[in-house]
Order: C-alpha cells, then sequence, then structure tokens
C-alpha cells in the first residue's frame, strides 16, 4: 500500500503539493484526479523517490522507496512512456533493467507477453508508435513483479483499443491483490477503470471517495428521456418529485430521479419510452464543480498563472 503524510513541494515559489494525506490500498484501482498541473506528477514522483518532499513523507509498503534494497521489486511505475533509450530494442530495454536490479533474465519475456509485445519486442524502440511504448513502459514496470504499482496518464494519447486494453490491464492486476494507483485529468475514463478516487486541485486533496459514491451523486444530478406522450409524462414525473426540462430537441431533462424510477413510473402510469439515459456528461459537471476553484491553468489566464503573477 502506499501512504501519503502531509506531502508537500515546493519549487522556489511554486508549490506543486500541499500538506497532502491520502492512503492508496490493495485489491482496487485507485484514480489520481486532477486537472492540469495540479500536481499529480509530482506526488507520483515523490512516491518513486526520484524528487524529495519539501516537507512530509510518502511510504510504500511502510518505507521510503529510497530506503528499499530492490525497489522495483515492491513498486514499478510508468511515469513516462518515452523513458527508454531509442537505439534499444524493446527486449533489450527491459534486459539492461533487469540486469541492474538482480531480476531473472526469463522474465523479460514474461512480461513481453503479458504486454502483448512479445512480436515486437527486437525492434527498435525508438520506432515504437506510442501505444507500443505505453506497453513497453508497463512492462518496464511489471518486470520486478511488485505488489505496488503507480501509472502516470497510461492512457493519454491512446485509441480506443489501447485505452480498453490499459482499463482492463489495471484491473486485472488489482484484482490480483496488487496496489494499483493511476492517474488522469479524465473523470468519465477513471469512473470506467477505478474503483476508488483521490481527487487534488492545486496540490491540495479535495476529496477521497469511491467511484460509485462520485457516479451515483453525479448521475443523480439528470436523466435524459425521449417519449411521445411528454404532457402525460412530465405529469407523472412532477407528481413524484422530479423537476422537468424541455430540452431543444424535444426530449425531457428529468431531475430528482434516477432511470430506473422513470422507468418504473412508466409501467405502472401506462407511458411509452422511446429512450432513457442517464447523462453520463454530468460526471464531467461534478468534477468541474468539485475543483473548479482549484483549476490552475484557466485558458484566459495562462500568460499571467504562468508568469507566477496568479497565486
Ligand atoms: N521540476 C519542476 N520545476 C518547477 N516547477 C515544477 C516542476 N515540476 C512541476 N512543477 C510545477 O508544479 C505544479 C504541478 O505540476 P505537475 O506536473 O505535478 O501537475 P500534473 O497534475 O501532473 O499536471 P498534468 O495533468 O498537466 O500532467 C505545476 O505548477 C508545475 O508547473
Ligand atoms: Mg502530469
Amino acid at each position: 500500500m502506499i501512504a501519503a503524510i502531509s506531502l508537500t513541494k515546493r519549487y522556489g515559489e511554486t508549490t506543486a503539493v500541499r500538506d497532502l494525506s491520502f492512503d492508496v490500498q490493495p485489491g482496487v484501482v485507485t484514480g489520481f484526479l486532477g486537472p492540469n498541473g495540479s500536481g499529480k506528477s509530482t506526488t507520483m514522483r515523490m512516491i518513486m523517490g526520484l524528487d524529495l518532499p519539501t516537507a512530509g513523507s510518502v511510504l510504500v509498503n511502510g518505507k521510503s522507496v529510497r530506503d528499499l534494497r530492490w525497489p522495483l521489486r515492491e513498486v514499478g511505475a510508468l511515469l513516462d512512456a518515452k523513458a527508454f533509450h531509442p537505439a534499444r530494442s524493446g527486449r533489450n530495454h527491459l534486459r539492461w533493467l533487469a540486469l541492474t536490479n538482480d531480476i531473472p533474465l526469463r522474465r523479460v519475456d514474461e512480461v513481453l507477453d503479458i504486454v502483448g509485445l512479445t512480436s515486437a519486442a527486437s525492434k527498435r524502440a525508438g520506432k515504437y508508435s506510442l501505444g507500443m511504448s505505453q506497453r513497453l513502459g508497463i512492462a518496464a514496470a511489471m518486470l520486478g513483479d511488485p505488489g505496488v504499482l503507480l501509472f502516470d496518464e497510461p492512457v493519454n494519447g491512446l485509441d480506443p483499443e489501447g485505452i480498453r486494453w490499459v482499463r482492463h490491464f489495471l484491473r486485472d492486476r488489482a484484482a490480483e491483490g496488487r496496489t494499483v494507483f493511476v492517474s488522469s485529468h479524465l473523470i468519465t475514463e477513471m469512473s470506467l477503470t477505478a474503483q476508488h478516487l483521490v481527487v487534488i486541485g492545486r496540490g491540495s486533496l479535495i476529496a477521497e471517495t469511491s467511484v460509485t459514491d462520485f457516479v451515483a451523486r453525479s448521475r443523480g444530478l439528470a436523466v435524459r428521456l425521449v417519449t411521445p406522450e411528454p404532457g402525460a409524462f412530465t405529469k407523472t414525473l412532477t407528481g413524484s418529485g422530479a423537476t422537468v426540462a424541455v430540452d431543444d430537441d424535444g426530449s425531457l431533462n428529468v431531475e430528482g430521479l434516477t432511470a430506473a424510477q422513470i422507468g418504473d413510473l412508466a409501467t405502472r402510469d401506462r407511458l411509452t419510452v422511446h429512450e432513457l439515459t442517464p447523462m453520463v456528461a454530468s460526471l464531467e459537471d461534478a468534477f468541474m464543480e468539485l475543483t473548479q476553484d482549484a483549476v490552475e491553468y484557466r485558458s484566459s489566464t495562462m500568460a499571467v498563472s504562468t508568469s507566477g503573477g496568479q497565486r
């Protein structure tokens, strides 16, 4: 497991991570969510011992990573998909990592197989597509068969097939009992991958919550209903305490009832339903609402913000 205790990192004037405390438990995928520049990568580098905290500490399995004798065997990370020598083949990159960490070389072919890179293993890694580079980074993270895994934005730039593969990969590793911590700025993607969430903004903790709670809260916001009987349906819905608005396309936007409750009311009052859709887009709204005071770089204030004048 991972335990961050009052973790703080300052770069000159900038406080990238501020008094951040959270736990990441084994057995579930924990999403690390925050807008751009909120301190996710900085936190992950500190977990891996690649950056020193200004204050506070972070422990992996009860120890600082710097005190682990063979760190790769306890914690594996994909922090930068292009962190390899471009002229080296994928297999040689992993062999070099294995040799320097006293990991048996047969493990190299095992992890190549796990990530589906066996057929491309002798190609120069510099020629890999982004998806293949991500897979090589994931193979490197798995090399020491560690119980703790970190991934910084692993689906960035991947196509839908690649995204699905990473999603299942993360879930399977968690199901094996590993601790899996994965960062993203995309709430919708995280809601499909993670079971637990650590949400940060401007380096501070905003929420630690289960995805089920987060989704339930935000999904409950609105349901889209298409019906040939909008008048009668609206009467039924408002009679059950819902708020109903008519969208531009004639569909009803229902707040205050779940899709299941609306379906039950349709059966009770013999009303026809053509479409009933929980508004997943409101997940983004919930995330924006949660982090709106904490967005580091708003496009309109980018120039001010990057010059340091905003903080
Ligand atoms: N090496 C560094 N030197 C100076 N400032 C840094 C350094 N690394 C990060 N920062 C600053 O710390 C803050 C947090 O950056 P970080 O990269 O951790 O955010 P992030 O959540 O990973 O963002 P993104 O979603 O864009 O990847 C930013 O303001 C960034 O400019
Ligand atoms: Mg980052």
